[in-house]
């Protein structure tokens, strides 16, 4: 088993308890109606209501992974994903607000953004398909699925702003950010140079929508 394969298998478990915790959080009409509110009432300040945020450092969350965005917002709760901006948020909700809000969000329509800075395409579409072999980056691709669309626990970055991309993969390199099962995330953005991670932060900035 290469590294990558191992990587898969235990996050194939990891998916399955996930999902098992997932299952019982059944949505009605009337939670999917709060969460539209509280969209279009606290998020929306950042994101915007549908999660296409126009803001470069804030991340869109529309049409994210549904599975992916309730961890995240138990993450930031728990302190286990670290943010001053996050942090005081989630401090506002309440737990059974997190499956109604990732229903709500990641049934939006993810509107990609236009493609980053073109020199840099080549290099940045490598790495997502290829990885680097020589430093051991794996292709993101193998995670992260056909257009960067995401599944279950591994979070869409297909259309996602470059800057916030790029400044994930330095929190992550810096192990600021440390929510990433098995450590994923903080082998691969320390083993991208700084040239690999903004060309893969370009490139994915204009693949997919939903
Ligand atoms: C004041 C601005 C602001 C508001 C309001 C806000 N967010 Fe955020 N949100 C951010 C920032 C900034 C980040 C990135 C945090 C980081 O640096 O890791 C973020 C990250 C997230 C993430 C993780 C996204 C990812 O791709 O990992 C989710 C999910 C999220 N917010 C959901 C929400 C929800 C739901 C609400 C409303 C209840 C909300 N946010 C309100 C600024 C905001
Ligand atoms: C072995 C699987 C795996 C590989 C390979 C992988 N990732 Fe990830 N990535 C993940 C997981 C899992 C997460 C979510 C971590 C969490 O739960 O917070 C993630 C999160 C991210 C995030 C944060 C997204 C957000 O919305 O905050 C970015 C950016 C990212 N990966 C980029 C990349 C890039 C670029 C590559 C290729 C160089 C790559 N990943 C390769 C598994 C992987």
């Amino acid at each position: 088993m290469n590294h990558v394969d191992r990587a898969h298998s235990q996050v194939s478990a990891l998916c399955r308890a996930a999902i098992g915790t997932a299952a019982w959080l059944v949505i009605g009409p009337a939670a999917a109606q709060d969460a539209k509110t509280i969209a279009a009432t606290v998020c929306v300040a950042c994101h915007t209501e549908d999660g296409n945020s126009v803001i470069p450092m804030f991340p869109k969350i529309a049409g994210q992974q549904e599975t992916y965005v309730i961890k995240q917002l138990k993450d930031f709760m728990s302190g286990r994903r670290k943010s001053d901006v996050m942090g005081p948020i989630v401090a506002q909700l309440k737990p059974e607000d997190v499956a109604p809000l990732a229903a709500y969000f990641s049934q939006q329509k993810l509107m990609p953004s236009a493609p980053g800075d073109k020199d840099v395409l080549g290099l940045g579409k490598m790495i997502f398909y290829d990885g680097n072999e020589e430093t051991g980056v794996p292709a993101c691709v193998g995670c992260h699925q056909a257009l960067g669309a995401g599944f279950d626990i591994y979070p869409r970055i297909g259309g996602q702003h470059a800057e916030y991309i790029r400044q994930q993969l330095k929190n992550f390199a810096a192990g600021e950010r440390s929510n990433d099962p098995s450590r994923y995330m903080r082998v691969t953005a320390k083993r991208l140079s700084d040239e690999e991670a903004n060309a893969v932060a370009q490139y994915l900035m204009g693949l997919g929508g939903k």
